[in-house]
């Protein structure tokens, strides 16, 4: 079995809600856990066992929250080369958030 690990940032619960919930739904197909960025551990070793990373994240302001593009910038080496899914909860108005991220990741060479 594959595994997925989810890294998320909410800033008022629902992103993790749907984190939790997409990530026990995939459990019947992949080895799934689920890590909070802010939790300020050192999420290398967690990167890199991961066959697939889930990037989880709200649209703040269009953009994407600045704790995940830190996430990425830090970590952007352990990232690259691997599959990668990115969710993003929103209201109304995506902007470019949505998208700007899967660039930033695929930049860093990763798709
Ligand atoms: C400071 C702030 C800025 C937001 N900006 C946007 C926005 O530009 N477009 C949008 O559609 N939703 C926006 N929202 C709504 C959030 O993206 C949405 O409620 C999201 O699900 C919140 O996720 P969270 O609970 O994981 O923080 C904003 C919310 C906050 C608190």
């Amino acid at each position: 079995m594959r595994t997925l690990n989810a890294f998320y940032f909410s800033g008022t619960g629902n992103t993790r809600y749907v984190t939790r919930c997409l990530c026990r739904k995939l459990s019947v197909k992949f080895r799934t856990s689920v890590y909070d960025i802010t939790d300020k551990a050192d999420f290398s070793a967690l990167l890199k066992e991961a066959d697939i990373i889930l990037l989880a994240y709200p649209i703040y302001g269009s953009a994407p929250p600045i704790p995940m593009c830190q996430f990425v910038r830090r970590y952007g080496a352990d990232i690259a080369c691997k599959e990668v899914i990115i969710v993003v909860t929103q209201y109304l108005f995506s902007g470019d958030g949505a998208s700007s991220l899967g660039r930033t990741v695929e930049k860093l060479g990763v798709m």
